[in-house]
């Protein structure tokens, strides 16, 4: 009897097994580098929302903001090596992989948010977002930030005012020919040192977004805020081709559901979120916040343009004048 009840213990105990390997959800790791405040700090916990929703224990989405899991510079090679699944990087962080989205850092190009976002979704937009196709990266969406600001310890109002000025840039080429062209010195560095960069005087300015300003406390060691809107700080939100194609099929079409909700999510409240974070730096009063005259932006805009004809070539004409001719 008890050799009986052991194989049939051992019986069920195997089948138990069975149906709980069957059951092991898949674990979706989704990595960035901003507080969880920010657009998008509040779109990937909507997409962690509605994927463990939608799929209830079928998929578990693990999010890591802060840079606590990778940074920018490692997390679109570990994404390929299948250690990070979902990310959305600024799109000035692409350059390695191609060379399309180089247009979003041209400045003076859009003139708020509602410009980028009619190109973003524009034929041509769309099209972009296949551009590392042949790298076995798939571009998922294109999720907002902001417009950036241009901050330093001194005010600046003319171009001349940064001359010779250490700015903190991400890892761009045309962020680095816009502050050249200002005869100002940019420095590559990922968004996790920025801070310590600022209070040590490490580099005197930098140029973000209000939330990322905001969350980061960078107004905290900048003395000036000049309101620039010089360009644009937006995200790709991207995965691998691999891990996404081979999605279950009973699983991918309400992930993809769930990308779009939260696309929604955060580019609707982006803008909010950045009117409402411009005013706390104000109401904190540790910086300055200065506004151009229109005698004042149009030196900046002119200071910039050669950019544009710069990287016209490695961005297409094409692509530029689409740009463009929406706004
Ligand atoms: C930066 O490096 O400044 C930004 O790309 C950070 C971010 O994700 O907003």
């Amino acid at each position: 009897v008890s050799a009986l009840l052991g194989s049939a213990l051992t019986a069920i105990g195997l089948v138990t097994a069975a149906a709980t390997a069957q059951a092991a959800p898949i674990t979706i790791k989704f990595s960035h580098v901003v507080a969880e405040t920010t657009p998008k700090g509040v779109a990937a916990l909507e997409f962690k929302r509605c994927a463990e929703a939608a799929l209830p224990g079928k998929v578990v989405v693990e999010v890591y903001p802060n840079s606590q899991l990778f940074n920018d510079d490692n997390v679109l090679e570990a994404m390929l090596l299948g250690d990070v699944h979902m990310a959305a990087p600024s799109l000035s962080k692409f350059e390695d992989y191609t060379k399309a989205f180089q247009v979003f850092d041209l400045p003076f190009l859009f003139k708020d948010l509602a410009e980028v976002d009619k190109f973003q979704q524009s034929p041509k937009g769309q099209e972009l977002l296949q551009s590392m196709a042949d790298k076995g990266l798939l571009g998922l969406g294109y999720w907002h930030n902001g417009m950036k600001q241009m901050s330093a310890n001194k005010p600046l109002r003319v171009p001349e005012d940064a001359n010779g000025l250490k700015f903190r840039i991400q890892q761009s080429d045309v962020l680095e020919a816009q502050f050249e062209q200002l005869g100002a010195v940019p420095i590559k560095k990922p968004f996790s040192e920025v801070f310590t960069l600022l209070q040590t005087n490490a580099i005197d300015g930098a140029e973000n977004p209000w939330s990322n300003i905001y969350s980061q406390k960078f107004h905290e060691v900048q003395d000036y805020i000049t309101e620039t809107n010089h360009g644009v700080l937006d995200y790709l939100l991207v995965t691998s081709a691999e891990f996404w194609n081979g999605l279950p099929d009973d699983v991918r079409p309400q992930l993809d559901d769930c990308v779009a909700q939260a696309t929604k999510a955060g580019n609707d409240k982006a803008l909010d979120i950045a009117m409402a974070d411009r005013d706390k730096i104000k109401a904190a009063g540790t910086s300055e916040i200065l506004q151009l005259t229109d005698e004042e932006l149009a030196k900046w805009q002119e200071a910039m343009k050669p950019v544009w004809e710069k990287f016209e070539g490695d961005i297409g004409k094409d692509v530029i004048e689409a740009a463009a001719a929406i706004n």
